[in-house]
């Protein structure tokens, strides 16, 4: 079921989701297929609970298809379609990398934010299997970007540079489905 996308501004994007305690219990698992309808309907490149509404640490993101790409970002490296839950992040290298990032629940903006190059991330699946990568690039940003919502933090939060966040169809008139 496609569900509402809290936009920023609503003060439970703003608060620290808590642990889940069953990963493999029936309702964990159709907060997943109601955050993939959600996702997948607003062509986003991932979501996470609390932007429904849903204070758990759940995260979605990538493509069923591993060539697929985002409309929404067409240069970014293909990402696997990742469920994680209670997810935990380690910094690899003192490294930072800017990129472009825009938000489901920030619509209509994009702002460049630095973010670490590399990192390993677990977490589990909704059959509990441990999932553990080492990733970069635009993998490792939209992992981060996704994390800090279970901690109540939004992408305009992080921006340095102000001179780089503005209007998506003002800065990227060509970019598809530019409306978020
Ligand atoms: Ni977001």
């Amino acid at each position: 079921m496609i569900r509402d996308i809290l936009r920023m501004g609503d003060p439970r994007l703003l608060e620290t989701s808590k642990r889940v305690a069953d990963p493999g219990a029936p309702e964990i698992r159709a907060l997943v297929a109601d955050m993939f309808d959600t996702m997948h309907a607003a062509n986003g490149a991932g979501l996470a609970a609390p932007q429904i509404g849903v204070g758990l640490r759940v995260v979605i993101f990538g493509y069923r298809d591993a060539n697929a790409r985002n409309p929404r970002y067409p240069d970014a490296d293909p990402v696997p379609e990742t469920i994680l839950i209670n997810p935990e992040l380690t910094a690899i290298g003192p490294e930072f990398e800017d990129g472009w990032e825009g938000c489901l629940s920030v619509p209509g903006l994009r702002g460049v934010v630095p973010r670490h190059a590399r990192l390993r991330y677990r977490g589990v699946d909704l059959d509990g299997q441990l999932i553990e990568r080492e990733v970069s690039g635009f993998h490792a940003r939209v992992v981060q970007h996704e994390c800090d919502h279970l901690d109540g933090i939004l992408y305009p939060m992080r921006i340095t540079d102000f001179t780089l966040f503005g209007y998506t169809d003002v800065m990227f008139p060509g970019l598809a489905d530019a409306d978020d």
